[in-house]
């Protein structure tokens, strides 16, 4: 395929205190990782990589080949790293050779609806180099120090990032071979290397599952809706 998306899932889930790796966690009688598969599996024919826990994965793999349908041929499991980034290049040293555009995806954001991987699949497709999915911020953001308040920040130079971030292959992995430093996400390391990232419209159900919290407004959204 053109497409390959990377389903990073190889985190340790410690601020969600579920005593084991986050992806595996349930949400109602499927786990993080699942919910996130089956909608990137609903968005356009992609290489589907997931990112696993080192030792856990013949259980992603197993969790990917239910998700995947007649799309099982597009699956492989690869071992994550000990950063998020780590992970990001053992996935990307996993991608076929035709593949010409990447979306990095967080397992935890295990919600987020197939309309999204459309959008910046054709951002990318529409000549970009790189395409990121925001919401508004809607809280008042102030700049401080440990102690004194400095002053706000104005609110529409800010977005909230979230993921599928996508990218053309040959700008990632040019940029990705080039990083010499930890970066928060790929579209600051694709914005250090010098390239335009594209603003697109995220979605609030794509929200990272972080804190227990943040678990059961899954668990209610799953129950009130099906995708
Ligand atoms: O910890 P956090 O939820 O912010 O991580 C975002 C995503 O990156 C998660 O889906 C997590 O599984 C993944 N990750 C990873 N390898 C790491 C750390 C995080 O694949 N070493």
């Amino acid at each position: 395929p053109r497409i390959a998306v990377i389903v990073v899932a190889a985190g340790s889930g410690e601020r969600l205190g579920a005593g084991g790796p986050k992806a595996f966690v349930g949400i109602d009688e499927h786990t993080i990782l699942r919910h996130a598969l089956t909608r990137v599996f609903a968005a356009p024919e992609a290489q589907v990589v997931i990112v696993a826990p080192r030792g856990r994965e013949g259980d992603a793999l197993t969790e990917a080949l239910e998700a995947a349908g007649d799309r099982r041929d597009l699956v492989s499991v690869v071992t994550g790293g000990d950063t998020r980034q780590a992970s990001v290049a053992s996935g990307l040293a996993a991608l076929w050779a035709d593949v010409e555009i990447v979306l990095v995806h967080d397992a935890a954001r295990a919600l987020t609806p197939p309309a999204v991987f459309e959008r910046v699949i054709a951002t990318i497709d529409s000549g970009r180099d790189g395409a990121l999915p925001v919401l508004p911020v809607v809280d008042t953001i102030k700049r401080v120090t440990d102690t004194e308040v400095l002053h706000a920040v104005d609110r529409d130079e800010l977005a909230a990032a979230q993921t599928p971030q996508g990218f053309r292959r040959d700008i990632l992995d040019a940029a990705y071979r080039g990083a010499d430093r930890e970066f928060t996400d790929d579209a600051a390391l694709v914005g250090a290397a010098g390239h335009g990232v594209f603003v697109v419209a995220g979605d609030p159900r794509s929200f990272k599952i972080t804190t227990p919290a943040d678990l059961e407004r899954a668990r209610s959204l799953v129950a009130t809706s099906p995708l």
